[in-house]
């Protein structure tokens, strides 16, 4: 298929032992909304399968999208989201006290989207630098004041950068490591960028809090791996990195933050407890992953079988958050406008658009007050106690809110 290539190894270990344990697809891409007169355009689908390396238990797409289709145009901006506005200023914190980072050193940001999170950098005496992809966030970010150069990250543009700004002290990656398909040269490139003491910082969504919770829908095409601190470790010590710590946290429906460094170090006690954790949760086992496919299945037999039934008694349902991962869950689980009439979302550019695939019209979210459905799917359930304390009016006048996983459910 055009744009699409087979993987035929893993990309951390190398290993040609990779079982499929999940289809998802075929499937659009998920941030691939359409404007009405594009409802009429044949659409682009593409595979979504997710495979298991027995060797090193590194859980990672089948099939790879070309970057070109997935990312020159993107749809997600961090800065029109409040909670992880919140969430970049305690990281920004958070780093700066831990490394006790004096002001003037130079932060880099891969993947910066709008800048928002080195905005927190500058604003605490930082010098910043972003490097992003897609060129409509990228020029966002610049008219925002942050310096941030157009391209993808790897050895060559970390060659020109580090040229241009000299080394980096810190480099942070947040939900964007588990996107690039070529880690060995992001590796490369994060080799010649960083400085030689300095602390290259990721956050990437938990496999264990995907397996356990399972959040499928966090599964997309353009989140390429699935991410658990033994694969990491390994990814790292094959360019004489050592990981340093590792802190469990909320975002993302469950993630890790991982500081590395160059040449070895001691692993930190949190880092150890976490092998630890996941060696008990059999990680290394593909039964494990197996076993979440079952639970993925079910939701979907369980899901369309509530909404069904609550639209043949006459119920309107309309969905919360038109996320990434909600176009996933209706599109896996076929839920169009037959079942649910609109999605709201507060991100003014979505509104007027319509969600690929299953084509269901985006609205605003005044909408969900003015004319409140009986029902409401929440899409965005990775906000769901900001959600569902600001629908408390809502919910109080007796609507209700179903959330997909780990079952199915009311509240
Ligand atoms: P997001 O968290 O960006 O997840 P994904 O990566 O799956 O797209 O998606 C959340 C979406 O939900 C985003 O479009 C904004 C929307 N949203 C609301 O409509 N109302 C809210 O109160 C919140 C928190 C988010
Ligand atoms: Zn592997």
């Amino acid at each position: 298929m055009q744009g699409v290539t087979e993987l035929k190894y893993c990309r951390v270990c190398k290993s040609e032992n990779l079982i499929v344990f999940l289809s998802l697809g075929p499937i659009p891409l998920s941030n691939s909304f359409l404007r009405k007169e594009q409802l009429t355009e044949p659409e682009p689908f593409f595979p979504l399968d997710v495979c298991f390396c027995s060797n090193c238990g590194m859980v990672q797409l089948a099939q790879v999208v070309a970057p070109e289709i997935m990312f020159k145009d993107y749809a997600y901006l961090t800065g029109s989201s409040a909670p992880m506005k919140t969430h970049f200023t305690e990281m920004a914190e958070r780093v700066i006290a831990n490394l006790d980072l004096p002001a003037g050193s130079l932060v880099a940001d891969i993947g910066s989207n709008d800048g928002t999170l080195l905005n927190q950098f500058k604003q605490r005496g930082m010098r910043v630098l972003g490097i992003e992809p897609a060129t409509n966030v990228a020029e966002l970010a610049e008219r925002n004041g942050i310096d941030t150069v157009n391209e993808f990250f790897g050895e060559k543009t970390a060659q020109f950068i580090s040229h241009q700004k000299g080394r980096a002290k810190v480099i942070t990656a947040t939900n964007v490591f588990a996107h690039v398909n070529d880690l060995d040269d992001f590796m490369q490139g994060i080799i010649t960028f960083l400085d030689d003491r300095g602390v290259f910082v990721i956050e990437v969504p938990y496999l264990v809090d995907m397996l356990t919770r399972v959040e499928f829908d966090t599964i997309y095409h353009e989140h390429l791996s699935y991410f658990s601190l033994r694969p990491l470790m390994a990814l790292f010590k094959r360019f004489e990195m050592s990981i340093i710590d590792v802190e469990r946290i909320r975002v993302h429906g469950g993630s890790i933050r991982v500081y590395a460094g160059k040449g070895k170090k001691k692993l930190s006690g949190a880092a150890a407890d976490l092998l630890k954790f996941e060696s008990e949760a059999r990680l290394d086992d593909v039964a494990t992953c197996q076993e979440f496919a079952e639970g993925v299945n079910r939701i979907k037999i369980e899901l369309t079988t509530l909404l069904k039934e609550l639209k043949a008694k006459g119920h309107s349902i309309a969905g919360y958050g038109a996320s990434a991962k909600g176009n996933i869950l209706l599109n896996f689980c076929k839920i169009g406008t037959d079942i649910i009439d609109y999605v709201s979302d507060t991100t003014p550019f979505k509104q007027g658009l319509y969600t690929p695939g299953m084509h269901i019209p985006i609205a605003q979210e005044t909408r969900i007050h003015d004319s409140p459905p009986d029902y409401t799917l929440l899409l965005a359930w990775n906000y769901a106690e900001e959600i569902l304390s600001k629908e408390h009016r809502y919910r109080q006048a007796g609507g209700k809110f179903i959330v997909p996983s780990p079952r199915p459910r009311i509240i």
